[in-house]
C-alpha cells in the first residue's frame, strides 16, 4: 500500500490479537539455529525484518520451514560458510545479532543491508567482538556495513557498554556462548532482557546481577517450542490512539508485557490514561491483556534511564504529548538519531506537518500541549515506526490526512493497515 488515507476525529474500538513480538522472533530464530534439534515457534510475525533473519540464517545453511501458523527451525548447532552476501535488509537486529553468532563460527561471511542500515553504527558491536578475538573488517574500520566476519575461536571478556543497547548486549552474549571462559557485560541502564529470559529455555546457563550479565563459554543449546506473545510495540500504536481519542475502548489480547518493554504503558498511566493490565503468563516472558479507554491526558517527563524501555514508542509519546495538557519533555534519547531514520528529526517534522509546535533538542524534544492537530499530507522518511505514528497522529487530528510511502510499515507490521481499518471507527 503506497499511501494510507485517514479521516481524523474517530476513535478506536474492539479487541485484537497481534502477530508475535519482533525482538523475540529474531532471538528465537537465531537460538533455534544454534540449538541441536528441531524448534517450533507459533504466532511468529511475517514482517520483512524477521524475514531478513530467516534468509540470513538460510544463507548460513540453516533449515527453516515457514507455514502460516508455525515456523520450524532445524538447528545443527553450527553455521556453514555462506557462499553469498548475507543481506539484512532494513534490520539492525539481524545484522548485529548475526555478527555475534558468526564471529565464533567456522568460515567467511559478509553482511550488508539497505541504504538506511548501511548508515547505522556497527562499531558498538564489531569493537567488542574484535576484542574477543574476532576477525572483522568493513567500511571505515568496521564502523559501517558491509562487514566481513572470518569466524575464529573467541575468548570471553568483560565489557562496560557505553550505550544501553539490547542488540549490542545480545551480540556479545551470543558470541560468549561459543567462546572460551566467561563473558561479562555491564550496561549503563537496563535494556530489554529477552536474551537473558529466552536463553535458559534453550538450556543455557546465564547469570544476571543488576546491570551485569555473564555467560560461561562452550555452551550447547537445546531446541525449544514456544507460542510467541503479541508484539507490544505494534500494539502500542493502537493503545496510544485509544488513549487519545474520546469514546475509545480497546482490548489487546495476549501481548508481551515484559517490564523492559512496557515503559510506554507506564507513561500512558502517568499521563492519566485509563490502562488496565492483566498478566496471565510469567515465563519465559510475561504476557497478558491490556485494556485502554479514551481519557484526558496530561504532559509527562521521559527521563534518560526510562528511555530503553520505551525507545521505539517515543514518536508515539510525542504525538500524545501534543494533545495532552501541559509540557511533555523527552531527554536522553539521542539513540533515536541512529535508528532506521533520525527519529528525532522525523518526529519533529511529523508534528509540525500536523500543525503542532515542538522544540527539538539534541537528545529529544519539548512539546507544550494541548494543541489542535490538523490533518494534511504526511511523509515518513521511509521509517516504519514514523509511518505508523503518523497514522495515529492523523486519527487524533481534524480533517483528512494522506500518509505517503506507507508500504514501509511492512518492515515490522505488514498487517497494520488491515488492523487499523478493523479497530478505527469514523
Ligand atoms: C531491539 C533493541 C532496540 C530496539 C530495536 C530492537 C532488539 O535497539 O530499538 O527495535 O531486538 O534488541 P537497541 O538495542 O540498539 O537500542
Amino acid at each position: 500500500m503506497a499511501e494510507l488515507v485517514v479521516q481524523g476525529g474517530g476513535y478506536f474500538s474492539g479487541e485484537a490479537f497481534f502477530p508475535g513480538d519482533k525482538s523475540l522472533a529474531h532471538r528465537l530464530l537465531i537460538f533455534g539455529a544454534m540449538a541441536e534439534g528441531t524448534s517450533v515457534f507459533f504466532n511468529m510475525p511475517h514482517s520483512r525484518d524477521v524475514r531478513s533473519t530467516v534468509s540470513v540464517l538460510r544463507g548460513c545453511g540453516v533449515d527453516i520451514r515457514i507455514a502460516e501458523e508455525k515456523v520450524v527451525v532445524k538447528g545443527s548447532g553450527v553455521f556453514q560458510e555462506a557462499p553469498d552476501v548475507l543481506y539484512c535488509g532494513n534490520s539492525g537486529t539481524t545484522a548485529r545479532l548475526m555478527m555475534g553468532a558468526l564471529a565464533g563460527a567456522t568460515g567467511y561471511y559478509v553482511l550488508s543491508g539497505d541504504k538506511s542500515l548501511r548508515k547505522r553504527p556497527m562499531a558498538r558491536v564489531t569493537k567488542p567482538l574484535s576484542q574477543m578475538g574476532a576477525r572483522i573488517s568493513g567500511r571505515e574500520g568496521a564502523r559501517y556495513l558491509p562487514v566481513s566476519v572470518e569466524g575464529q575461536r573467541l575468548k570471553g571478556k568483560e565489557f562496560n557498554l557505553a550505550v544501553a543497547s539490547a542488540q549490542v548486549k545480545t551480540a556479545v552474549i551470543i558470541a560468549g556462548l561459543k567462546a572460551s571462559g566467561v563473558t561479562k557485560i555491564t550496561e549503563p541502564y537496563v535494556s530489554r532482557d529477552h536474551t537473558e529470559r529466552l536463553l535458559p529455555a534453550f538450556g543455557v546457563n546465564i547469570d544476571k546481577q543488576g546491570l551485569t550479565v555473564s555467560v560461561e563459554g562452550d555452551q550447547r543449546l537445546q531446541p525449544f517450542e514456544y507460542n510467541v506473545p503479541g508484539d507490544i510495540s505494534s500494539a502500542s500504536f493502537f493503545l496510544a490512539g485509544a488513549a487519545a481519542c474520546k469514546g475509545s475502548r480497546l482490548v489487546v489480547k495476549n501481548v508481551l508485557l515484559n517490564s523492559t518493554r512496557t515503559g510506554f504503558l507506564k507513561k500512558l498511566k502517568e499521563m492519566g490514561a485509563d490502562v488496565r493490565i492483566n498478566v496471565h503468563t510469567r515465563t519465559p516472558e510475561p504476557a497478558g491483556d491490556v485494556l485502554v479507554q479514551g481519557s484526558r491526558l496530561k504532559g509527562v517527563k521521559i527521563r534518560p534511564a526510562e528511555v530503553p524501555s520505551l525507545i521505539d514508542e517515543i514518536p508515539l509519546l510525542a504525538i500524545l504529548g501534543a494533545v495532552a495538557e501541559g509540557v511533555t519533555e523527552i531527554t536522553g534519547a539521542e539513540e533515536l538519531r541512529v535508528k532506521e531514520s533520525d527519529r528525532i528529526k522525523w518526529t519533529v517534522r511529523l508534528l509540525r506537518s500536523l500543525g503542532a509546535e515542538v522544540k527539538e533538542l539534541p537528545d529529544g524534544m519539548v512539546i507544550e500541549g494541548p494543541q489542535e492537530l490538523k490533518g494534511g499530507t504526511l511523509i515518513t522518511g521511509g521509517d516504519h515506526r514514523i509511518a505508523m505514528a503518523a497514522a495515529i497522529g492523523a486519527a487524533v487530528a481534524t480533517g483528512t490526512s494522506r500518509i505517503l510511502g506507507f508500504q514501509c510499515v511492512s518492515v515490522s507490521f505488514p498487517e497494520f493497515p488491515d488492523i487499523f481499518r478493523h479497530l478505527y471507527v469514523k
